[in-house]
């Protein structure tokens, strides 16, 4: 075997067994480096008379050739097989089942909001959005309650700085400010629910300063209360899990419905525990009405053509009244002891036909 050949398996037969890049780097630099065995003899080439180099120059220069390409192959296997550990080293087996001490839960309140979605889904009803700091203008002046009006006392409102633009904000007293970000946008015929967060300065154990609200709109040319109470009543069922519920209609003032109507629930409260649909005590779970023909104007929609119903509950009295919570404030302290013993599996999908 000449020098050249058996360099040649010397370099090869490091370059094979190289584990590692650092490794492999080593071998190129001894090998292809510039005071490297190949370089040196490339070198050499230059005191050599015109045959030699005939005959030297393309052994020489093969050899490198050669060397230079097991380097690079070499470079890509070992890539490879280090992905290939990374990814059996990080490799999860979604088939495998959830380990039941999992630890984190879902909050009532986002269950319950969740119920409410799967119902109003089935009845019908997409889901609407819009943010918690809202224009001044559309949680109260296009709800036909300008600024002097004295509707305004019903909330009490955080007011937020005046902006840049001059449009005053406020968070947002109630989500009914979903309904103006709908119409203005979206013609007839619309059937939204608003889920969200709403606030307002008011803290005892049944108000929290940040609660959470479902609002409803439904707008077309011919809806009416019959179709109000039919959808309370089919939600109110689903809702409690149960066959059989009596909503009352009571007179009520809200500026952006004429006629307001608010709807208590019948049920029971002696013994400790509430039961829905017996009893002698009505509880109030929705404010409601006919849209205001004026709000439909001033979110422009023809008051002559069109006509809607409209609905607002609070979320976390609908959690409390369901799964028997005393105190809304007890939603927001973060107590980690009361969201194991009120929180959800992260499993517990609710669904109409699975359960809720
Ligand atoms: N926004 C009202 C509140 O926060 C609730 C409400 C009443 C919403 C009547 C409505 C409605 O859509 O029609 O007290």
């Amino acid at each position: 075997m000449s020098d050249c050949e058996s360099l040649e398996r010397q370099i090869l037969d490091a370059v094979a067994s190289a584990a590692d890049d650092a490794a492999l780097e080593q071998v190129r630099v001894a090998a292809l480096g510039k005071k490297g065995s190949i370089s040196e003899l490339l070198k050499t080439l230059g005191g050599m008379t015109p045959d030699q180099r005939k005959e030297n120059g393309p052994k020489f220069n093969g050899l490198r050739d050669r060397v230079t390409i097991a380097i690079t192959e070499r470079r890509s296997a070992l890539a490879a097989a280090a992905l290939d550990a990374k990814l059996a080293f990080e490799r999860i087996d979604v088939t495998l089942p959830v380990r039941p001490e999992s630890r984190g839960t879902i909050h009532p309140v986002s269950q319950v909001t969740d119920e409410i979605i799967a119902i109003f889904a089935d009845l019908g009803f997409a889901v609407a959005e819009g943010p918690d700091v809202e224009f001044d203008d559309y949680n109260f002046t296009k709800l036909n309650t300008p600024p002097d009006h004295p509707a305004r006392q019903m909330q009490d409102t955080f007011y937020v700085n005046p902006q840049a633009d001059g449009a005053s904000h406020v968070l947002r007293t109630q989500t009914s400010a979903v309904q103006v970000r709908t119409m203005l946008v979206q013609k007839p015929p619309i059937r939204i629910i608003a889920p969200g967060r709403t606030y307002r300065c008011d803290s005892d154990a049944t108000h929290s300063p940040m609660f959470h609200q479902v609002e409803g709109l439904v707008v077309d040319e011919s809806t009416h209360l019959g179709h109000l109470k039919w959808v309370l009543e089919e939600f109110s069922k689903a809702f409690f899990e149960i066959d059989h519920v009596e909503l009352r209609a009571r007179p009520s003032y809200f500026p952006f419905t004429e006629p307001s109507l608010e709807w208590d629930i019948r049920c029971d409260r002696s013994g400790g525990q509430i039961k829905f649909g017996v009893g002698e005590d009505w509880l109030e779970v929705f404010g409601s009405g006919m849209v205001n023909p004026k709000v439909l104007e001033n979110c422009g929609i023809d008051p002559t053509k069109y006509q809607g119903y409209a609905f607002g509950g609070g979320i976390d009295r609908m959690a409390m009244l369901k799964y028997g919570i005393p105190d809304i404030r007890s939603f927001f302290e973060s107590d980690l002891r009361w969201l194991k013993a009120y929180g959800f599996s992260a499993l517990a999908l609710p669904t109409l036909d699975g359960g809720l």
